[in-house]
């Protein structure tokens, strides 16, 4: 048979689907990374709009519709307060294939690309994939990154490094000013920041700022993406926007690795970021509520939680042996060692679910905590 490539042995499949094996059929799932939101219909009736008059049958640009990027366009404008040419932007099968293509187009054998740790699996991954070396850093006691940790971990061959605010898997939500300086460590050495803003409008306390505002050097890369926002991870539909020298070495990959993102998906995701946004915030009220009961429940039950100001994770730190005990009982959430080595002690815990569901799985979190320090 022949070998794999070393590159992909480097990778192994992510921790959070085998929980999920493990867990049992009617399990409350708390592990979900998505919201437990429809689509909104506007969007929805866009694709088939589109598809039904046979404008998604074929290819678009490579760099997605016009239409599409001129919305993307307007949303940096209406909400980042940023001038983001349309020709900038290319519409990626997901915020993973932007990531995934940023990777690609800056990252070489034997480059370091610093990433939050614990933080999302995919930075580890596809760092190995584009041939490079993760190097994970701490986070401050809060769980957000802090710039000095960064700037600390910059050698030679630094390449990159990940900035993940709202962040998952700790709902951390960075400051303005952690913001200006990621931008500017990005600046002064030199070095690629990716910025992936995909929870973006999912904040409850504190405010989202991209360090695109801040670089001067055309050093900030953004990953965004309908998926969280608008409730459309099954569409498929992200972007990845930075200056024009890095689309256009991006494009390279993204032209043959994917040629386009899907059509109908492009249809839907123009009207979800051009039509109204009381969708976006109806989500997030929601979120905000459950936030309230799932830490409330949490500290009654004795675990100290850093507050997560945005995403829909919470981060507890747990005893030995608790994520097995609940999942036993019946109620999945995610071991922290799954976002790396330094989440070892925390769990994941999804709120994308209503508060009865919340409520309950709380009284078999509470259960399993007394066996657990029992
Ligand atoms: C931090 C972060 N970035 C990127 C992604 C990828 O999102 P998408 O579904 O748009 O590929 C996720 C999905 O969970 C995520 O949590």
């Amino acid at each position: 048979m022949p070998s794999f490539s070393s590159r992909v042995e480097r990778v192994s499949i992510s921790g959070i689907r085998e929980v999920f094996e493990a867990a049992g059929e009617d399990a409350i799932n708390l592990g979900l990374g998505q919201p437990d939101f429809p689509t909104p219909a506007h969007a929805r009736q866009a694709a088939i709009d589109a598809i039904e008059s046979g404008q998604s049958d074929a290819y678009t640009s490579n760099k997605g519709t016009r239409a599409l990027r001129e919305a993307i366009s307007d949303k940096y404008s209406r909400d980042n307060n940023l001038t983001v040419d349309p020709e900038n932007v290319i519409a990626t099968a997901g915020g993973s294939e932007a990531l995934h293509i940023a990777m690609e187009a800056h990252v070489d054998a034997g480059d370091e690309v610093i990433i939050p740790d614990p933080g999302f699996v995919s930075y580890d991954a596809l760092t190995h994939l584009a041939g490079g070396t993760p190097v994970p850093v701490g986070l401050r006691d809060d769980l957000t990154l802090d710039p000095g940790t960064v700037e600390d971990a910059i050698t030679p061959d630094t390449k990159a490094f990940v900035v993940n605010s709202p962040a998952n898997p700790t709902g951390a939500v960075q400051s303005p000013a952690d913001m200006r300086e990621f931008a500017k460590i990005a600046d002064e050495h030199d070095i690629l920041c990716i910025s992936d803003e995909v929870y973006e409008h999912i904040v409850f306390e504190g405010e989202h700022r991209s360090p695109l505002e801040f670089t001067e050097k055309n050093n900030v890369v953004v990953v965004n993406a309908c998926s969280k926002s608008y409730s459309m991870t099954g569409w498929r539909l992200g972007w990845v926007t930075g200056s024009h020298e890095r689309i256009e070495r991006m494009l390279r990959v993204h032209q043959y690795a994917q040629a386009c993102a899907s059509a109908p998906a492009q249809y839907a995701a123009e009207a979800a970021l051009s039509g109204p946004q009381d969708p976006v915030e109806e989500m997030v009220e929601a979120f905000e509520q459950r936030r309230e009961v799932l830490l409330a429940g949490l500290e009654e039950m004795g675990l100290t939680c850093p507050e997560p100001a945005g995403a829909f994770y919470a981060m507890p730190k747990v005893p030995d042996g608790w994520v097995d005990a609940v999942i036993e009982r019946g109620v999945v959430v995610v071991p922290g060692d799954a976002f790396g080595e330094r989440g070892d002690g925390y769990a994941r815990i999804s709120y994308a679910t209503d508060i009865e569901t919340i409520e309950e799985a709380l009284d078999i979190m509470a259960t399993a905590t007394a066996a657990v320090e029992s």
